[in-house]
């Protein structure tokens, strides 16, 4: 190939005109958005007339075009362009594997003019940096937090296929009308464990207040938890309209025994709760090992409801779990016992505790001036009537399915007395704890479901670590 030194000139501009076609005419180019160190991007058509972005190999740094091909600037500098050609053609094969309503679509990878290009689904949104410097007013705590557990659930998605982003940013992420959120720029991803030619990663765009202190130097390990510092960078930012210090700075001064010059974000910082401010915090320790690890424990700390089916997931595989419910209803019934009167033999029917005027409502509650322990159910609630929630119970009872025909159902047994009914996956006999004899209907779903939650709540379940 001839290389000419060749520079940005009106004959030779960098970016392609407006109306190139592509792809024997399969994309227009429409006009030229911007270039990063890696790329240009355009807005384009496809031949079905639907707005696409494409995405253009060109690492201006090193490159130029001329006659409209695209070539290293100096001799020198061709292996280093065709490494970088190699990667973008790797990471972007790799992204049009990903699948995910968080993360940019890829409609096709191909190369021409002496270089690659990649058509992404058009976004019709706006990226975080310009939301938080043209439209703050837009970042509510609720858009806020709805936005960060989809972002993670991106990068979990990320991780769990063996890529790191790497270039985690405002920038980098857009929101549309509706508050969808769509991470962007795979530029600088890369497989977890491979390692990056020195043309890369001489390349490898840093971005001060939001790459971790690891990114600035080579040979140093890059995990999970780099993506997740970048993440709380962006984040902080959103909050506090300003990026972090950045980290190689702050690596500085504590390593030379002054005070880290980032200002964690405290409960006075908007309408958060201390704990979500917390996990932005904790992302953003200086050593990796000091972070968040995983997206997902992120998640379950900033998402009652996942941390609600974490738990059920690790319940399913839990042993001791039964022996823990075991104790639980144990101890709720000997609570109730305690409480409880001797009820007349016939029940009458409903008597409702709560009802005003209800002359139920007078027996109850069951010796509540003589015991000093009040009746509560599975879940800690008071039982203002005993007689009343038996009666409830045994109506529930007798509404559901008998669980084994050949085994008499208890009526009336006001409490839990069985061990529920979960499938466990298969374990050596010898490790099964051994259950409990049934003697009262099975624990429905719903109700193991909401008792495992209890657990949770109560820091009953999971067992903390010794
Ligand atoms: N799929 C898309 N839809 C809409 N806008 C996009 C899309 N991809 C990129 N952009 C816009 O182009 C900008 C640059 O794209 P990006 O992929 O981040 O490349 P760079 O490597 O130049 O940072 C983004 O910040 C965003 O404003
Ligand atoms: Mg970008």
């Amino acid at each position: 190939m001839q290389h000419n030194t060749c520079h940005n000139t009106e004959e030779f501009p960098d970016e392609l005109p407006s109306g190139t076609l592509l792809l024997h005419g399969q994309y227009q180019i429409e006009r030229y958005l911007i270039r990063g160190g890696f790329g240009i991007t355009y807005l384009a058509r496809d031949s079905l007339d639907r707005r696409v972005v494409i995405k253009e190999c060109f690492p201006h740094m090193v490159c130029c075009r001329m006659h409209g091909l695209v070539q290293a600037k100096r001799r020198e500098q061709q292996d280093q362009f065709d490494s970088l050609l190699r990667h973008f053609l790797r990471e972007a094969r790799r992204l049009a594997h990903l699948s995910h309503p968080n993360i940019v679509g890829v409609h096709q990878v191909f190369e021409e003019n002496s270089t690659a290009y990649m058509a992404l689904d058009h976004v019709d949104g706006m990226d975080l940096l310009s939301v938080v410097e043209e439209d703050p007013g837009r970042l509510t705590p609720d858009v806020i937090r709805d936005m960060l557990t989809k972002a993670l659930g991106a990068i979990s998605y990320v991780h769990s296929e063996s890529i790191l982003h790497r270039d985690i940013s405002p920038d980098n992420i857009l929101l549309d009308k509706l508050g969808n959120l769509t991470l962007i720029d795979f530029g600088a991803a890369k497989e977890h464990a491979s390692r990056e030619g020195r043309a890369l990663s001489s390349l490898l765009a840093v971005k001060d207040g939001y790459s971790p202190q690891e990114f600035y130097l080579r040979d140093i390990t890059q995990g999970p938890s780099s993506d997740l510092y970048a993440l709380g960078a962006t984040f902080y930012h959103l909050i506090t309209g300003q990026a972090p210090p950045d980290s190689q700075q702050r690596l500085a001064a504590v390593a030379a025994g002054a005070n880290d010059p980032f200002a964690p974000l405290d409960a006075e910082t908007g309408d958060y709760t201390g704990e979500f401010l917390d996990t932005i915090n904790k992302a953003l320790e200086i050593f990796p090992e000091d972070r968040i690890q995983t997206a997902d424990d992120w998640i379950e700390i900033i998402d009652p409801e996942r941390r609600k089916q974490a738990a059920l997931a690790r319940a399913g595989k839990d042993k001791t779990i039964r022996v823990k419910i075991s104790k639980l209803v144990a101890d709720t019934n000997r609570n109730l016992r305690k409480a409880a009167k001797p009820g007349p033999k016939k029940r009458q029917g409903p008597a409702r505790a709560n009802g005003p005027g209800d002359p139920a409502a007078k027996q109850a509650p069951v010796d509540a001036g003589k015991s000093p322990t009040k009746p509560v159910d599975i879940f800690g609630n008071p039982i203002e009537n005993v007689e009343a929630w038996l009666w409830d119970q045994d109506r529930i009872a007798e509404s559901q399915p008998p669980p084994n025909r050949r085994q008499p159902r208890v009526k009336a047994m006001p409490v839990l007395r069985t061990l529920p009914d979960i499938h466990y996956p298969p374990a050596p006999e010898a490790e099964m704890p051994k259950p409990l004899p049934p003697i009262g209907r099975p624990l429905r779903p719903t109700l193991l479901r909401s008792l495992i939650g209890r657990l949770v709540a109560v820091g009953f379940y999971p067992p903390k670590p010794h």
